[in-house]
């Protein structure tokens, strides 16, 4: 795993306490509405499979509204700038990868990975020149994926990465996956801390046709989140997952798994949502299982011979679902026991999602 810390420039209106602050990549301010459906900030997020941006690449992304470019550089580091030239705003992502910076097509201005301009080929010795005004994130790479933190604001500080624990353990053995839905995130997290459609949406999968399709659920406290889970089965179907808020959101859940599908147990899950922009989310889990030696060689070769096409079926269950939700899907619900979990994580984002928007405008922290 690589990090690679950098600040967010061009994000301010200005610094300091009491002076409205614009949100990164946007310049201007997000409303708790706003902020809510394009992405909460100053958490790292997922953003690109690490496989997908081979060195010499340039690869436009847009996460959280903003559009970025991700570059590896000579030496392999992966640099993510926001993909406006600093000049006057073309993309830098059509421009040209020059090793250690991009140059831009419109006019040859070139910016580093760290968002700094080195060279104004059009008048050389412009003021512009050493000035760091292209916002660039701070990214990290582990599990076969590009992680970036996204500030609020140019003043938010970066926290510490961490991969999640089943992905950063190596008895467990994991395949990445990565799908655009369009479908907005949140309706991503509603559907993860809802176990209990495993057993009606997925009752024609290969793992989810067990246990009852009545339960009662409840929330359990953890020190990284906390746990929705069947009160009255376990170990049968999706009866359990658990909401991590650690570096980064996400959700630890396992499924069970028949003898018929090799050793190793129970396939445990990540998920992340990354929102692409208020209608469409970048979503990625890692499918895993604790092996080692001959056991690993196993799950391994099954799961590309047939298990994950299987789990490409199911995931397919869910996007279509998600998909086919109404843009105000979550007004106007009626709401039942098995829905405290929804309810909880909605609850979370919301207090987030007033806690930014109280930053931007009274500027403090
Ligand atoms: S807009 Fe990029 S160099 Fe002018
Ligand atoms: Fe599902």
């Amino acid at each position: 795993m690589t990090t690679e810390t950098a600040t967010a420039a061009a994000g301010s209106k200005a610094a300091g306490k009491g002076k409205r602050k614009y949100v990164v990549g946007t310049r201007r301010q997000l409303d708790a509405a706003e902020l809510a459906a394009t992405g909460l900030r100053d958490r790292w997020y997922p953003i690109y499979p690490s496989r997908f941006v081979g060195t010499g690449d340039m690869v436009k992304v847009k996460r959280l509204g903003v559009d970025w470019l991700l570059f590896r550089d000579a030496t392999g580091q992966i640099r993510m700038l926001e993909d406006r030239c600093p000049h006057r705003s073309a993309p830098l992502s059509v421009g040209q990868h020059l090793g250690d910076r991009v140059a831009c097509k419109y006019h040859g201005v070139q910016v580093d990975g760290q968002g700094t301009v080195v060279s104004v080929p059009g008048m050389p010795g412009c003021a512009l020149e050493g000035r760091t005004v292209t916002a660039s994130l701070a990214v990290a790479e582990g599990a076969d994926t590009i992680f970036a933190f996204v500030p609020l604001t140019e003043d938010s500080e970066v926290t510490g990465f961490k991969l999640p624990d089943r992905l950063d353990n190596p008895e467990i053995s994991w395949f990445s996956n990565y799908a655009e839905w369009i479908s907005p995130w949140r309706y991503y997290m509603d559907n993860v801390l809802d176990p209990m459609h495993g057993a009606f949406l997925h009752r024609d999968s290969h793992s989810m046709f067990g246990g009852d399709t009545s339960a009662r659920f409840r929330i359990r406290e953890t020190d990284r989140g906390f746990f929705f889970e069947k009160t009255d089965q376990r170990g049968k179907n999706f009866d359990w997952v658990e909401f991590c808020r650690e570096s980064m959101d996400y959700v630890d859940l396992e499924i069970p798994y028949a003898e018929s599908a090799g050793p190793g147990g129970s396939f445990g899950i990540v998920g992340m949502s990354t929102p692409i922009d208020e209608n469409t989310s970048a979503v990625f889990h890692w499918r895993t299982r604790t092996v080692s030696d001959w056991e690993r060689d196993v799950w391994r070769f099954m799961y590309k011979a047939t298990l994950e096409e299987k789990h490409w079926a199911v995931l397919e269950q869910d996007r279509e679902l998600l998909e086919a939700l109404a843009a105000d899907a979550d007004r106007g619900e009626h709401l039942y026991q098995h829905d405290l979990g929804v309810a909880r994580i909605r609850r979370v984002h919301e207090a987030d999602a007033q806690k930014q928007a109280a930053i931007l405008l009274d500027g403090s922290a």
